[in-house]
């Protein structure tokens, strides 16, 4: 009889065991933009493959438009394991590293194939690693596009600037951009940007075509000027601890389906922003104001002190690297 229920339990035992193997590893992916942009897609592409190839073995849940967390409150999460992926623009990572900062120097990348080569650069991918002493890994860099201001009334020249509120990401380098125009830059979580448009409680901000039309912005911003002043891109990134507890063969299969998926949400980036551009204009709710080289240069003179103003934090190094990037 003891025999018999000693048996029954070693069953019990490999079934349970079976069991607990066969369970998914669920990986929730969360963002804050809209699912028509570069990162919704891509996190909806993502989440096909995976599927598709660790059929039963790894699902993926893809919350968009802040629905689980903001993008402040993202990392920590992830942190405490209550997400597993997710991918903060660069501007909002300074309270786990000041080098990613440099993404945010104004007028720093001439168009979006320099920031791709400085990405991909040795220097650009040593990047990835730069919050592993915080417990995150950097898995790729995602594209969305050039940032362009928007504001109530026109914006040709800097001094227009001066005086009015802008909404900007949570980094130093944007509140000092915005300080160098005499503007008053208001740190505000993405979710909040529309309403905050809409009832004027601020009088502008600064966001690539994709995020302008995929939440509005352009219904209630007059006026675009397309200054291309600085760059928002992504790093998708997870915690060491959830990356470094899968097996590596599970491991191998989910980072070759976001390095697809990355590479899809790179490709379709820049045809995004071209087309959301242009059904804004279409919509005929905002101006695109397209300033002169004269104008232009007159922004870069405006908000290039903050280059050398943050140049220790960053590393002259690697603003050098990154200028590189422009040549070609
Ligand atoms: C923002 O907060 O403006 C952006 O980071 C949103 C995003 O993820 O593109």
């Amino acid at each position: 009889m003891r025999l018999l229920t000693a048996a029954v339990a070693t069953v019990a035992m490999t079934l349970g065991a079976q069991f607990a193997a066969a369970a998914p590893i669920e990986i929730k992916f969360s963002h804050v933009v809209a699912e028509n942009t570069p990162k919704g897609k891509m996190a909806v592409r993502f989440k096909e493959l995976v599927e598709e190839r660790l059929d039963g073995k790894v699902t993926v849940s893809v919350f968009p438009n802040s629905q689980l967390f903001g993008d402040n409150k993202v990392l920590e999460a992830m942190l405490l394991g209550d997400v597993q992926m997710a991918a903060p623009s660069l501007s909002k990572f300074q309270k786990y590293t000041t080098q990613l900062q440099v993404f945010d120097l104004p007028f720093l990348f001439k168009d979006m194939a320099a920031v791709d080569r400085f990405q991909q650069s040795e220097t650009g991918q040593e990047l990835l690693n730069s919050l592993r002493k915080k417990g995150l890994v950097g898995l790729g860099y995602l594209h969305n596009g050039m940032k362009q201001m928007s504001a109530n009334t026109p914006l040709r020249v800097p001094a227009d600037a001066a005086g009015k509120k802008f909404r900007i990401m949570t980094s130093d380098v944007l509140q000092a951009q915005f300080e160098e125009l005499d503007a008053v830059p208001l740190k505000k979580p993405f979710s909040e940007v529309f309403t905050l448009l809409q009832t004027k409680a601020i009088d502008g901000a600064e966001n690539p075509w994709s995020n302008i039309y995929s939440k509005k912005f352009h219904e209630v911003q007059p006026y675009i000027t397309e200054t291309n002043h600085g760059v928002l891109d992504y790093m998708v990134v997870t915690s060491a601890e959830f990356w470094n507890g899968l097996d590596d063969d599970v491991r191998a299969e989910v980072k070759k389906a976001l390095d697809e998926a990355i590479a899809y949400g790179n490709q379709i980036s820049g045809e995004q922003a071209a087309a959301d551009r242009q059904a804004i204009i279409d919509s005929g709710r905002s101006e695109v104001i397209e300033i002169t080289e004269a104008e232009r240069q007159q922004w870069v003179d405006a908000m290039k002190p903050v280059w050398k103003q943050f140049e220790d934090e960053i590393g002259a190094d690697l603003i050098e690297a990154a200028l590189k990037a422009n040549e070609g």
